[in-house]
């Protein structure tokens, strides 16, 4: 590790320190040993005092990130109405952080093709584009991944995937970075995928033509993969039986090792005899694959042709999945770039992924309810790929996008592609899909967040800004404010809804009959008690249930202790926890 390094460094050049003012050589030469055999420590070291990433509005500034639902961009499924993929517009640090407070463990894939730090002015970090020769290059790219990395392990589920683009420029750092965040063990592969086909005018020595895809599991033994169903092997079955194509592959082989046991005569039902063919007489190394036995339990398999004796392989309509990504079924760079211009009408974005690959991924490793995350969402393919999935198998996949609006991306890339898929464009059919748009958003405090959290003005300003984060923890950023006063809003679609209730006591004591009849057994309360309110041990959040559900049943009202919970405590420590 990075820090345990560094430490121990610190800790030996300080007793170091001491020695020489000791005088002590002996001391001094054990020491130096010491550090030579330490200095080969195995892991990833990298400087990073010196290159702090600064992100606006970080918590430690006292800036808590909430979300803004932009209601005019919704886009309203014209069947599903639970839909609730998800656009979020921001710095991915901020959505790591809120998704902390709201889906650990509940991603099932994330997929991610960060900035490639090519020093071609495609990632920056503190504001300023990393060039080719900055000395904090590959720092610089550490610090800023490791942070999004660590926290975007928390989603994965146990038998979660995350799949990482990336090329040569960081490819290295890349593969010892994740074996520390997700452990070495846990790595599954690293695809190789053919972007383009030949050119390279411009390569100096060689002409590259892939790229890779890290995978790694949350935890290999939970893990799974589908077959690859559309795979085709350059293998020819050019026979035929009632069971499908098969090729002939012959049962005597030389390569195998020779075993007398395997090397005894088969007759034909004309009786014609067969051995294995000898190169070499004197020193015979050909025998049959099967033995005696299996010769005889399954004779009716054997082929006998032109003097030798096969067994027939048929063709399987499956496979695993290979690692290296190399027909055109993958896409390439290209084909990316071709179809966001037909979808948008105009170029917009230089290298988009091509819908096949993330496609292709996807198949292999989702189920049709999983839940996708693609937090360096750039055009959006990882959405488009999921809802052609969705399409394909009719499948409930959802995902959840995180960009920047960087040259207006989110806005009129992301958003104008993910619009268009939906409606249909150019001769495709539309989807029956449907998308919220969220956007980062804070909100900002002079002091420390632990403590200007107990005062009443300010939980007053924050806990209905925290109402958004709550509905999308809840899948239901799709519902609309319906009513709303000083002890509650409501939000509702359908027969559905949620009641956020700022004031447990005064919510029951002033209940009318109009809001009674908003409470059924599909509601869901968030008890977000004001901090001050010490009618209730708030410490105790399940006497707080208990005593508000009480309530509710003296009035007559059927509610379950399961449509329950308590709101902004658990969200504000869950994100102030192990912050930075
Ligand atoms: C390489 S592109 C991803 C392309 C994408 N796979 C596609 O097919 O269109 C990376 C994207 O991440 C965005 N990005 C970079 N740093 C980010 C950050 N800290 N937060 C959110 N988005 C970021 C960039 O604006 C860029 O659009």
């Amino acid at each position: 590790m990075a820090s345990r390094n560094r430490d121990l460094y610190v800790h030996l050049e300080d007793e170091l320190k001491k020695l020489i003012n000791e005088t002590s050589l002996e001391k001094v030469t054990s020491l130096l040993e010491r550090i030579k055999k330490e200095n080969s420590l195995y892991g990833l070291v990298w400087p990073t005092d010196e290159i702090k990433e600064r992100i606006p509005f970080s918590l430690e500034n006292g800036f808590f990130p909430v979300l803004k639902n932009i209601k005019e961009l919704e886009i309203k499924s014209n069947q599903d109405l639970f839909n609730s993929n998800v656009l979020v517009e921001g710095d991915n640090y901020h959505l790591l952080k809120i998704l902390q407070a709201t889906h650990q463990q509940k991603v099932n894939v994330i997929y991610i093709d960060p900035p490639y730090n090519t020093g071609n002015k495609d990632f920056k970090y503190n504001d300023n584009f990393v060039d080719e020769d900055d000395n904090y290059r590959h720092s610089k790219w550490l610090t800023f991944m490791e942070k999004r990395l660590k926290l975007a392990r928390n989603l994965l589920t146990m038998d979660g995937l995350i799949f990482i683009s990336i090329d040569n420029h960081e490819f290295a750092q890349l593969k010892l970075l994740c074996d520390e965040i997700f452990g070495e063990r846990n790595f599954i592969t690293n695809f190789i995928w053919k972007k383009k086909n030949g050119g390279g005018n411009d390569s100096r020595f060689i002409i590259t033509e892939h790229e890779y895809v890290y995978v790694y599991a949350r935890s290999i033994k939970r893990t799974f993969f589908k077959k690859d169903t559309k795979a085709t092997v350059e293998m020819k079955y050019p026979f035929q039986d009632e069971k499908g194509f098969y090729q002939l592959e012959r049962l005597d082989k030389q390569s195998l090792g020779y075993q007398k046991s395997l090397d005894f005569p088969i007759y034909d039902k004309d009786n014609k005899k067969y051995i294995p063919k000898q190169k070499n007489p004197a020193s015979p190394n050909a025998r049959w694959r099967w033995s005696e036995e299996t010769v005889k339990q399954r004779f009716n398999e054997l082929v006998f042709k032109n003097g030798q004796v096969y067994t027939k392989n048929y063709q399987k309509s499956e496979y695993l999945p290979a690692s290296i990504l190399y027909d055109e079924r993958f896409g390439r760079t290209q084909s990316g770039k071709i179809l966001l211009k037909k979808i948008l009408g105009k170029d917009t974005f230089s290298y988009p992924k091509p819908v096949e690959l993330i496609k292709h991924l996807l198949r292999v490793s989702t189920h049709k309810d999983s839940l996708i995350l693609d937090f360096f969402a750039g055009s959006g393919t990882t959405a488009q790929a999921v809802m052609e999935l969705n399409k394909e198998d009719g499948g409930n996949r959802k995902f959840i996008l995180g960009t920047n609006n960087e040259n207006n991306i989110c806005t009129d890339v992301t958003y104008k592609r993910v619009k268009k898929v939906i409606d249909g464009y150019l001769k495709v059919a539309p989807c029956q899909e449907g998308m919220q748009y969220l956007k980062i958003d804070f909100i900002a405090q002079e002091k420390q967040w632990k403590e200007e959290i107990k005062d009443f003005q300010f939980q007053k300003q924050l806990f209905p800004k925290l109402e958004s984060i709550y509905l999308f923890k809840e899948n239901a950023s799709y519902m609309t404010l319906k009513k709303e006063n000083v002890n509650y809003s409501i939000y509702e679609s359908g027969q559905n809804n949620i009641i956020f209730v700022r004031d447990a006591d005064e919510f029951v004591e002033k209940m009318t009959k109009v809001l009674q009849k908003d409470i059924h057994e599909k509601t869901k309360f968030i008890i977000f008690n004001y901090f001050h309110n010490n009618q209730f041990d708030l410490q105790d959040d399940k006497l707080l249930i208990e005593r508000f559900l009480k309530c509710l049943h003296e009035k007559g009202l059927q509610v379950d202790l399961s449509q329950i919970e308590i709101g902004p405590k658990n969200i504000i420590n869950n994100m102030i926890k192990g912050c930075l």
